[in-house]
C-alpha cells in the first residue's frame, strides 16, 4: 500500500510532467524540414540524371532499386511540386520558389484533362499551393479551367464524379473513396469565381459517398459503382484493398482528410461528425500497430508480419492537425503529434539513398504486387503538409466556428 502523503505526491509530480511528457512527444519540425532540403536537393541531382527524353516530369517511387518518374497525366504529378512549394513556404528561400514554378509548369497542360477524376491531386497540390504562396493571375486561371474540366465528370442522377475510366467491363460507373480529395480543387474555384456550380457538385458528391461508402462501423469501401441512368448503387468493391469487406488503410485516411476539409468548406456539421467517426474507427482499431503507423489494409490476415503504408498515416496526421483545431479538448492534435515524431525518428530514408524520397515503407498497390514497402511521393507531400500545420502554417483556412 502507497500511503496517501506519498500518493498526493506520485499524482501532483504526474500532473506537473504531463505537459513536458506532451511535449517530448512532438516532432522537431525545423530540423525535419532542414533534412527534407537536403534530401530534395540530392533529388533534384538524381532528376538531372534520369533519361526524361518519354515525357517523364515528377518523382514517384523508388522500387526495385529504380528512381521512378511519371508523366504529367500521372495522377502523382502534382505531390513533386507541392513538395517544392512546402519547401519554399518553409525556408522562403528563392531556390525553392524557382525549382517550384519550374516543376509546376511542367504539368500545365493537365488543367485540360477530362479523362481523369485525380485533376484535384495533379492541379491543387501543384497550382493550389503555388497560387496560395504566390497570388499570381496565371496560376488561379490553371486552377479554374482544372476545376471545369473535372466538373465535366459529374452526373447529375448519380450525383457523384466519375473516378475512372479504365475497365469498362468491370464497372459502369465507378467512384473511389479517394475521389474525396478532389472536392477542395471544386469549394477553390467556387470561391475564386463566385460560380455555386462547382460547391454544388461537391457537396453532391461528398453526401454520396458518406450514404454509399461507408459501413455501421465508419470504415470505407474503396470503390462504389453506381448505375449512370438511375444513380443506384450496383456493387461496392476493392481494387487496392486486401478484400471488398476490408479497411483498406490509405482510403480511411482519404475519408478522414476529405470530410475534414468538407467541414471546413460548409460549415456543416454533418461532415465533422463523419470526420470525428472515421478517426474513431482508425484509432479504435485492434490491428493499428502501437506507433500509430497502419498497416497497409486493417484487415489482413497477416498482420503483424504484413507491409505498412506510412502514406495512409501521413495523410492522418495532416487531417487530424486540421481536424483538431474543429474540436477543441480532443486528442487529435496529440495523436499526429505521435504520428510525425514517429516517422521522423523510425520511417526516414537516410540522406541520399533510396531515391533520395523523404519516408520508406508505404505500400501502393498491394494486390497487383505493386509499391510494396518503398518510399512514394505523395507520403512525403503530407508528411510536409502536416509539419507545416504542426507549426501553426496552414494551407487550409483556421476557421473557427
Ligand atoms: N489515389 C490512388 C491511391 O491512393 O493509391
Amino acid at each position: 500500500m502507497i500511503p496517501i502523503k506519498n500518493l498526493k505526491f506520485l499524482i501532483i509530480a504526474f500532473i506537473l510532467l504531463f505537459p513536458a511528457a506532451s511535449k517530448a512527444q512532438k516532432v522537431d519540425a525545423a530540423k525535419e524540414f532542414k533534412s527534407a532540403a537536403l534530401q530534395t536537393s540530392y533529388m533534384l541531382t538524381e532528376i538531372s540524371n534520369t533519361d526524361t527524353s518519354k515525357g517523364v516530369v515528377s518523382p514517384r517511387t523508388f522500387e526495385n532499386g529504380k528512381f521512378k518518374m511519371e508523366p504529367p497525366s500521372d495522377w502523382t504529378s502534382g505531390f513533386f511540386p507541392g513538395i517544392l512549394w512546402f519547401l519554399y513556404e518553409y525556408t522562403k528561400n528563392e531556390k525553392w520558389l524557382d525549382e517550384a514554378k519550374k516543376f509546376t509548369a511542367k504539368i500545365e497542360k493537365e488543367q485540360y484533362n477530362k479523362t481523369t477524376h485525380d485533376l484535384g491531386f495533379m492541379i491543387y497540390c501543384s497550382y493550389g499551393n503555388a497560387y496560395r504562396l504566390t497570388k499570381d493571375e496565371n496560376y488561379k486561371k490553371v486552377i479554374i479551367q482544372a476545376a471545369r474540366s473535372l466538373s465535366t465528370r459529374f452526373n447529375e442522377k448519380a450525383g457523384v464524379l466519375r473516378s475512372w475510366d479504365h475497365n469498362k467491363e468491370k464497372w459502369e460507373y465507378p467512384v473511389i473513396i479517394d475521389n474525396m480529395m478532389n472536392l477542395e480543387l471544386l469549394f477553390e474555384v467556387t470561391k475564386l469565381t463566385g460560380d455555386s456550380s462547382f460547391y454544388n457538385i461537391a457537396i453532391s458528391h461528398a453526401n454520396h459517398t458518406m450514404k454509399n461508402h461507408y459501413r455501421p462501423d465508419y470504415s470505407s469501401y474503396h470503390l462504389v459503382d453506381y448505375d449512370p441512368e438511375t444513380g443506384a448503387v450496383i456493387k461496392k468493391v476493392t481494387v487496392q484493398g486486401y478484400s471488398d469487406e476490408s479497411a483498406w488503410a490509405r482510403g480511411q485516411a482519404w475519408g478522414l482528410y476529405g470530410f475534414t476539409m468538407c467541414y471546413r468548406e460548409t460549415h456543416d456539421k454533418k461532415y465533422l461528425v463523419q470526420a470525428q467517426n472515421i478517426a474513431r474507427f482508425i484509432f479504435t482499431n485492434p490491428n493499428l500497430p502501437k506507433d500509430l503507423i497502419p498497416y497497409w489494409d486493417y484487415n489482413d490476415p497477416a498482420i503483424p508480419n504484413a507491409p505498412r503504408d506510412v502514406s495512409a498515416a501521413t495523410i492522418t496526421a495532416s487531417a487530424l492537425y486540421e481536424l483538431a483545431t474543429y474540436c477543441k479538448g480532443s486528442d487529435y492534435r496529440q495523436k499526429a503529434d505521435i504520428i510525425l515524431r514517429n516517422l521522423s525518428e523510425k520511417y526516414k530514408a537516410p540522406i541520399n539513398t533510396n531515391g533520395d524520397f523523404i519516408l520508406l515503407h508505404s505500400t501502393g498497390h498491394k494486390p497487383a504486387k505493386s509499391e510494396i514497402d518503398v518510399p512514394i511521393i505523395y507520403a512525403d507531400y503530407y508528411y510536409l503538409e502536416a509539419l507545416l500545420r504542426s507549426k501553426g502554417l496552414s494551407n487550409y483556412q483556421d476557421r473557427t466556428h
